[in-house]
């Protein structure tokens, strides 16, 4: 190879090097000398600066002592952390509608994260969900949100009043049966040839409420369990099944939960800021309730024809591994009905944060449906590899992380804007928050939604005592 071609291939690693360093496009002699570059004007000048700005910013990134880009992050309405040198890290609200995800190992700082972040968001949104699926965390930032003029109220699991067969606002009633038909099928887990059994027996149901000519008294999961067991015609394995698993269910919720022919109005909770404690709920029952407020809300936005607005609910899950499990999503007939509505919920107004403790068994839909990602200190370098790949992360910037991650050091990539590289952030230790009320004390808010009948279920009642148990009809 001839001395000039090998200068020549020495300057093209330069530049390239200086590009992807940002070297050149801050300022107009940078891009002149990039101009200069690919119109091959090469004297001894151009070829002297090119130098001469490579190894300087070369020279910045040691300094700087991570293999990162500075990210230039400087203009927006909400603040992501701070960057090495102290200075706040500015995004716009409105990128978190394409959905966040976190995964950071136990103690990383993952809810002081979501915290920051929910602290900022909530007076901006109309509604705000801080689900709890494994802690009561999220009940600290009462005191705090109180002195934004923001009342938070905090529903624990057992004090949900929700109805999966209330027919989302401007939904119509037959086409929302397919859908909490195809709900039941996935959390449930029930065989495909349930879901046609379901979805006939709802419209019956709806038919025969008047819910089909616009009525308001919609048929209970109560209902519909007693309507399948008095089906004999049914198919016997559809029937079996759909029996098994909704007595299941019911029994587990209860008339407290499933009891009420017009439940809490998705709808209207989206307008509020709350804090919904799932903790202690069976797994299929916080899969159902986050299902079908997720699923009606959508429905909802699509059937009013929202498209595109402004982020006016903002919904964040932590510890939300079982919930968006891969085991769970490919060993279902149904798939798993949070995931599918992940990908459906974006461009509706809706933003979703889901964090989780690692990837293992994590959902890979999961990572492709967030468009900002971030991660913490995790408990093993497969594990940085793992999340590196999800943003295309160097060998040496993975390796970095595995030795330098701290709690509450994050890296993140953000789904839109200027700044698509991956960079190094940091969260500012909130000052203690209070730990919240104590559990007995009555924190749950009567005044979620103004009009609920606390019925139990005359279906469920009389159904129970065909069986010879007593009925548990609560309150
Ligand atoms: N931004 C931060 N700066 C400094 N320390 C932090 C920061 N965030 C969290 N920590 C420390 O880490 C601890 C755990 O934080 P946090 O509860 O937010 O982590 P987590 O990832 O949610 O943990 P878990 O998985 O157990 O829920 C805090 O008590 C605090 O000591
Ligand atoms: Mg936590």
């Amino acid at each position: 190879m001839s001395r000039d071609r090998k200068a020549q291939n020495k300057l093209d690693e330069l530049v390239q090097t200086g590009k992807d360093l940002k070297a050149f496009e801050k300022d107009p002699e940078g891009r002149s000398l990039l101009k200069c570059y690919h119109y091959g004007v090469l004297d001894a000048f151009v070829v002297g600066r090119i130098h001469q700005r490579v190894e300087r910013a070369l020279q910045e990134r040691k300094n700087l002592g991570n293999p990162f880009l500075p990210p230039e992050l400087h203009r927006g309405n909400f603040v992501l952390g701070l960057d090495r040198r102290q200075q706040w890290l500015w995004t716009f609200m409105q990128v978190l509608n394409a959905h966040t995800l976190i995964v950071a190992g136990t103690g990383a700082g993952k809810t002081t994260l979501s915290k920051f972040h929910a602290i900022q968001i909530a007076p901006h949104v109309r509604g705000m969900w801080l689900v709890d699926l494994r802690k009561r965390e999220y009940r600290a930032l009462r005191p705090v949100f109180a002195r934004l003029g923001i009342d938070l109220k905090i529903i624990r699991g057992r004090k949900f009043c929700i109805n999966p067969l209330q027919v989302p606002m401007g939904v119509e009633p037959i086409e929302y049966a397919a859908t909490a038909a195809d709900l039941l099928v996935s959390v449930l887990n029930l065989p495909p040839r349930a879901s046609t059994l379901l979805r006939t027996t709802i419209i019956k149901l709806y038919r025969a409420n008047g819910v089909l000519a616009g009525g308001r008294r919609f048929p209970t999961m109560f209902c519909l369990f007693e309507a399948i067991r008095s089906d004999r015609s049914a198919n016997a394995q559809a029937r079996q099944a759909a029996l098994d698993q909704l007595e299941a269910i019911l029994t587990a919720l209860g008339p407290d939960i499933l009891g009420y022919h017009c439940g809490w109005d998705p709808h209207e909770l989206a307008r509020q800021h709350l804090a919904m404690e799932l903790t202690g709920l069976p797994e299929s029952g916080k899969d159902l309730v986050l299902g079908y407020l997720l699923t009606a809300e959508f429905m909802s936005r699509i059937a009013r024809g929202l498209s595109n607005p402004r982020m006016d609910l903002w919904i964040a899950f932590d510890e939300a591994q079982r919930l968006l499990s891969q085991r769970q999503e490919t060993a279902g007939y149904g798939g798993n009905a949070l995931i599918d509505l992940l990908g459906l919920v974006r461009g509706t107004g809706v933003g979703l944060q889901i964090s989780v403790l690692s990837t293992h068994d994590l959902s890979p839909n999961v990572p492709n449906l967030t468009g900002t990602k971030i991660f913490g200190r995790c408990g093993s370098v497969g594990e940085y590899t793992t999340v590196g790949r999800y943003m295309g992360l160097t060998s040496e910037q993975i390796a970095w992380c595995a030795h330098h991650m701290v709690p509450g050091l994050f890296v993140g990539q953000m789904a839109d804007g200027n700044w698509r590289y991956p960079f190094v952030f940091r969260v500012p230790p909130l000052t203690p928050l209070p730990t919240g009320d104590p559990i007995d004390t009555p924190t749950d808010d009567g005044n979620v939604s103004a009009a609920v009948p606390r019925l139990p279920s005359v279906e469920w009642v009389i159904g129970r005592l065909e069986h010879g148990t007593t009925p548990d009809n609560g309150k």
